[in-house]
């Protein structure tokens, strides 16, 4: 893939499909649907309806931080709040997770389209979303049509527009750097759609959500000297005893991941040096009140995925 030869093919077909009418993107602030945002953007202009859906399940400070990006680039960002909507989960079953999910993402979206009359939905899928999911591994949140999903069932304008469908990970951060997205976008590790809701395993609620929110932060900072493709924190559906003050403290248990990769078909645990563990072990079991146990996740993918959900 030739970076400037896709951009253009792309903008001119973005043209060419969605005409004088008026497109919807959902932008999460990742390479994946930051890179689609600024094709169609070019292409359609101010057509373009770019939202960020505050769902409750993203990383500390990311709608202030995704709306001043864009701004620099001349991109209005309209944030839609919606917290409440995506705690009605009360299973711990991954996948019925994944549905529900999307089932409300998408009926919001569809929403929204119909409030500004667009006419098409951009998304930022892309080709290991799609694999994945027709393999079976996981319902990634963003594959619908070529799961038989028509976007109407969700009340979604008819078209979806997927420029990236083609592409793998390292090929979008390519195209992103060629559009001019600064590095903090097309550097940027990947972070699922669903959010934290792939991250707390066992009852999803705010509460548990804010614990691995802080724990991630703590994670995210302590390892960036290291650069890894992906390392993000996740709270397991138990508890653990342990001690705190020399009491009891029957706590919650943090795993960190850190993996290497590059397209996230396969991954390779991080080999972090046991300081840095050390230091993140401590931050979290100090900054984070109620856990009490840190484990770091040795294991490839395959036998595990990347996300525990
Ligand atoms: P897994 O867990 O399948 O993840 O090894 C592979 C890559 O995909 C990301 N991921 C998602 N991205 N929607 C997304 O946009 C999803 O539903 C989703 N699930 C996983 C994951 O973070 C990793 O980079």
């Amino acid at each position: 893939m030739e970076a400037k030869k896709f951009i253009e093919e792309k903008v001119k077909e973005i043209k060419e499909t969605v005409g004088d009418k008026r497109a919807l993107v959902a932008l999460s602030g990742g390479v994946d649907s930051s890179t689609t945002t600024v094709l169609a953007h070019r292409a359609i202009g101010k057509r373009l309806i770019p939202v960020f859906i505050d769902d409750g399940l993203m990383r500390a400070g990311e709608a202030r931080r995704v709306k001043d990006i864009f701004k620099k680039l001349g991109i209005k960002v309209r944030v839609v709040i919606a917290r409440r909507e995506f705690f009605n989960v009360t299973t711990a079953d991954p996948e019925v997770k994944r549905r529900k999910f999307r089932r409300t993402f998408y009926r919001m979206l569809g929403r929204i389209a119909r409030r500004y009359k667009a006419k098409f939905l951009l998304q930022g899928t892309i080709l290991t979303d799609i694999e994945e999911t027709k393999r079976g591994v996981k319902t990634q949140h963003n594959v619908l049509e070529q799961m038989g999903i028509k976007p109407k069932r969700f009340g979604l304008p008819p078209v979806v527009i997927e420029p990236l469908k083609d592409l793998r990970k390292d090929e979008v951060r390519e195209v992103a750097r060629e559009l001019g997205l600064p590095p903090e976008i097309y550097d940027r590790m990947p972070f699922p759609g669903p959010g934290f809701s792939t991250r707390v395993l066992g009852k999803l609620s705010p509460q548990r959500v804010n614990i691995v929110r802080k724990a991630n932060t703590i994670v995210e900072e302590e390892l960036a000297q290291f650069k890894p493709f992906q390392a993000f924190a996740v709270l397991m559906g138990d508890r653990a005893t342990g001690m705190k003050k020399g009491k009891r403290h029957y706590g919650n248990i943090i795993v960190v991941r850190s993996v290497e990769s590059t397209d996230a078909r396969t991954a390779t645990p991080s080999q972090i040096p046991w300081e840095a563990l050390q230091k993140i072990q401590q931050r979290i079991c100090t900054e984070v009140r109620s856990v009490s146990r840190v484990l770091y996740d040795l294991t490839p993918k395959e036998p595990a995925t990347i996300e525990y959900i």
